[in-house]
């Protein structure tokens, strides 16, 4: 049985890891404050107290907008620590998983994006995900990094949620149609990184070792936020509690936040696939499986 920290419990993908890895073997789990992502001793001592075999990091600073005004925190949180995570992993010999994002692209390229594309981060978030990436790899601990896009549970917070409660008090709403990317259920994000780390054998860390890297791991196929607030409504359970008549399609250019996101940010997942034989179903799928 395998020795896992996780770090991060109660955000949406972390939430879903307790669940998932569960049956991999003994699961050390902590959130903030009892760990600190910018908190490069602590995490150290935690490592070295834990000694686990694989380290999940499901923690990270989320707040597109808000990591705007907060560069050095949104670093120290997306950046540093993960680099000190990779760095006391390769001391022990353990496996990282990490995640990162879609938003490391600048989204020009119009077609989905390949692990070897030139990432070209638009915003603070994106760039400080990118340095995480870079100092994890600069570690030489053996990896995980698996990029996704946006990310949804029925948690709290997200995407999903939003869209079901403004149909509850909009009869006229009003969705964005150009940004578009893959969503990607944090329960089947979940699912399929406790699938990866079962495959691993904590006695042959060669195994892994020559899996180690960048993967993209998002739903399949890509549509506008407009499209999938569409299915969302569509596949609501409660649809009769719904008051909504009409959904409009809007530019990003009418909604003015501080961040600037990427147009097309699809994620190409076929190297995933390729290496693990494995891969998240269609966006419209995983919608329908998280939803009801
Ligand atoms: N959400 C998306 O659309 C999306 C898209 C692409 C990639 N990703 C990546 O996917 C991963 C999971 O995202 P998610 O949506 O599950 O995020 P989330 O729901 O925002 O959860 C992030 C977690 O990190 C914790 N955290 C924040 N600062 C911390 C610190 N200094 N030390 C330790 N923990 C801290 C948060 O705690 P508090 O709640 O107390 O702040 C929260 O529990 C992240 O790496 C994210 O970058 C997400």
């Amino acid at each position: 049985m395998k020795k896992i920290l996780q770090i991060g419990t109660k955000g949406q993908l972390g939430w879903e890891l307790l669940r998932t890895c569960a049956p991999l073997g003994e699961v050390v789990a902590l959130d903030y404050p009892d760990v600190d992502l910018s908190n490069s001793t602590g995490l150290r001592e935690l490592v070295r107290s834990v000694k686990p075999d694989i380290i999940m990091n499901a923690a990270a600073y989320t707040n597109v907008d808000k990591a705007e005004s907060e560069p050095e925190l949104a670093r120290a949180i997306n950046a540093t620590g993960p680099g000190v995570l990779a760095e006391e992993a390769k001391k022990i010999h353990a496996v990282l998983v990490h995640y990162s994002t879609d938003y490391v692209f600048d989204g020009t390229k119009g077609s989905p994006y390949v692990e070897t594309d030139q990432p070209n981060p638009l915003n603070v978030y994106g760039q400080t995900k990118l340095e995480g990436e870079q100092a994890i790899a600069a570690s030489g601990c053996v990896n995980l990094v698996l990029r996704t896009s946006w990310v949804y549970s029925m948690r709290q917070g997200g995407f999903v949620t939003k869209v079901l409660q403004w149909a509850r008090e909009q009869e006229v709403m009003r969705v964005v149609d150009d940004q578009i990317s893959s969503p990607t259920s944090a329960r089947l994000l979940a699912e399929i990184s406790a699938l990866i780390l079962a495959k691993i054998d904590g006695n042959d860390i060669s195994w892994t070792e020559e899996r180690s890297g960048v993967f993209h791991v998002a739903g399949d196929g890509a549509c506008s936020r407009f499209e999938w607030a569409e299915k969302i409504i569509e596949l609501d359970p409660r649809k009769e509690e719904q008051v909504v008549k009409k959904l409009e399609r809007a530019s990003s250019s009418e909604f003015l936040v501080p961040a600037v996101r990427p147009m097309i940010s699809v994620l190409n997942n076929a190297k995933l696939e390729k290496m693990f034989g494995l891969r998240l179903p269609p966006w419209e799928v995983g919608l329908r499986l998280t939803i009801i």
